[in-house]
């Protein structure tokens, strides 16, 4: 039997990832509505790879038994700059490796091995995901410094 706190989590993690779903289709549009051509197949990208998380979770809950029902998505965060996206995503991110730990070190606890796989491995690209908009955000922030003090 499954516990009850290990589908919690699970509930938890579909509502992240179809929330980052729609954050991340919606700063894709931006971007394009900018003129952003690749900055916005960024963004699509990244909407892809959290649409298979979030099937990598519904398969999951389907194998226990459970139906997804994520009824709460987190309104989009955006802003009127590419830099703003960022920090929005960022924030994002962290908001998803904070929840995947916790739930991988709630597996470990009780001894829920595959469930803890599941979890760490969201864990780390989650964390791949954070560290790459900061790389981002601090060239964006060092050219406009540079631009500023030309
Ligand atoms: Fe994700
Ligand atoms: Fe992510």
């Amino acid at each position: 039997m499954v516990s009850p706190r290990v589908l919690g989590y699970l509930g938890r993690a579909m509502s992240h990832e179809l929330s980052a779903v729609q954050q991340y289709l919606t700063h894709a549009g931006l971007a394009k509505l900018w003129g952003m051509d690749e900055v916005c197949e960024h963004f699509r990208r990244e909407a892809l790879e959290e649409q298979e998380h979030a099937e990598r979770l519904t398969n999951r809950m389907l194998q226990l038994g459970a139906m997804p029902n994520a009824s709460q998505l987190t309104p989009v965060r955006a802003g009127p700059s590419l830099i703003e996206l960022l920090e929005a995503d960022r924030l994002l991110e962290l908001r998803a490796v904070e929840l995947y730990r916790e739930a991988a070190q709630y597996c470990a606890l009780i001894g829920d091995t595959e469930d803890r796989a599941l979890f760490h491995g969201l864990h780390d690209e989650e964390l791949t995901h954070a560290r790459e908009i900061e790389t981002w955000l601090d060239r964006l922030r060092r050219e406009y410094a540079l631009a500023w003090n030309r």
